[in-house]
């Protein structure tokens, strides 16, 4: 394993409550900008969803955790040695989600998207490894100190604020950023029918010590399928956390998790750069959802996805958004664990 898992949550949970106390011994308060980036971009977050909410996430707060099964494809194994991609089928729980630190955020509102997967195998030896995506194939910044930047621009433009808003700026120097709030996101008739992008790369190893970088895809088998913008604007505040429980007492939902993989000179450690639809795409496999998770609410309270627990065979690249998640989904964790 790359990080040893609960030891390390506990560790990096661990320095950060050890940080805010001894934060109240000194009885100074230390500048926002002072402190780490995505101390910082957990807070921005916090404040944009009119948080805090105790006990929720700061980003992905309203989410729908369920369980079933992946089964690797033969292809899998000529990209990576890693142990749930070769011939057994692995046991996954699957958390579906809202984007922002908004616990009822209705389903179809415009702030509600990007969608979030987050997919945990389940491996026989006891521990396991995550994939974190999202609807969109693109993300706004390709630094965090980037995205505290949009962020922070954002909260900076309430309806008062004068013009051009910070973030009409913001995004007049930004072009990435203005594309991705501009790419459409229309609302998913099911989670069932909506894909995910991995956005960042990762580097995988096959047994040969072959080396590819890729990004993770994971498409609906049976395609996707989408609102119209006026079934968007009736739908109930629940409807894809309401859909899917109701579809999956049907049937299962199933979705072909696969690897675009990048060609010599792409770039790979930036997030807002995409690579052509030209690039291969290798099957790994298929997810199976069979059914909601009884103890899904307990389990989302306390457990933490991270897109860095990985198996031998997959790699982190050194794209410094996909480096900075798992500190700052740690901040948003203790907070979680501890009730704030
Ligand atoms: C620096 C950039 C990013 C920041 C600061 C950030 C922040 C966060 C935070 C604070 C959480 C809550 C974690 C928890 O409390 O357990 C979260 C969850 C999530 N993030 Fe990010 N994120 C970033 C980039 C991304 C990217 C690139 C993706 C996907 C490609 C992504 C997808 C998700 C998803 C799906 C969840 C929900 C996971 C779950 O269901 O537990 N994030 N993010």
């Amino acid at each position: 394993m790359i990080l040893h898992q609960k030891a390390v949550f506990k560790f990096i949970v661990a320095a950060y409550c050890v940080s805010s106390i001894s934060l109240s011994v000194a009885g100074e308060a230390i500048p926002e900008s002072s402190k780490p980036v995505t101390e910082q971009l957990v807070n921005t977050l916090t404040k944009l969803s009119g948080g805090p909410h105790a006990g929720y996430r700061a980003n992905h707060a309203k989410g729908l955790v369920v369980k079933g099964e992946f089964t690797p494809a033969v292809s899998a194994a000529s990209v990576t040695k890693a142990v749930h991609l070769q011939s057994a089928a692995t046991p996954v729980i699957v958390r579906f989600s809202n984007a922002t630190g908004v616990p009822n955020i209705p389903d179809a509102d415009g702030n509600a998207f990007p969608k979030g997967i987050a997919i945990r195998f389940q491996l026989a030896d006891g521990s396991y490894t995550d994939i974190v995506s999202i609807s969109v194939n693109a993300f706004p910044a390709a630094t965090p100190e980037d995205f505290l930047g949009l962020l922070n621009a954002v909260a900076a433009s309430g309806p008062g604020a004068a013009k051009p808003s910070p973030v009409e700026q913001f995004l007049g120097s930004h072009p990435a950023a203005l594309k991705f709030v501009t790419t459409p996101k229309p609302a998913p008739v099911s989670f069932a029918t909506q894909a995910f992008y991995g956005v960042n790369a990762f580097k995988f190893t096959n047994a040969k010590g072959e080396v590819s970088y890729g990004r993770y895809r994971i498409e609906p088998v049976n395609g996707q399928q989408f609102l119209s913008k006026t079934e968007q604007e009736k739908a109930a505040p629940d409807y894809l956390m309401q859909e899917l429980p109701a579809r999956l007492m049907k049937e299962a939902a199933s979705y072909r998790i696969s690897v675009q993989l990048a060609d010599a000179g792409d770039e790979v450690n930036n997030a807002t750069v995409i690579w052509p639809d030209t690039r291969r795409v290798v099957e790994l496999g298929m997810l199976t959802i069979r059914a909601v998770d009884a103890d899904g609410k307990t389990f989302e309270k306390n457990n933490m996805f991270n897109p860095l627990v990985l198996v031998d065979g997959i790699e982190p690249s050194a794209d410094p958004i996909l480096l900075a998640r798992p500190s700052a989904y740690a901040v948003s964790y203790g907070r979680r664990l501890s009730g704030q």
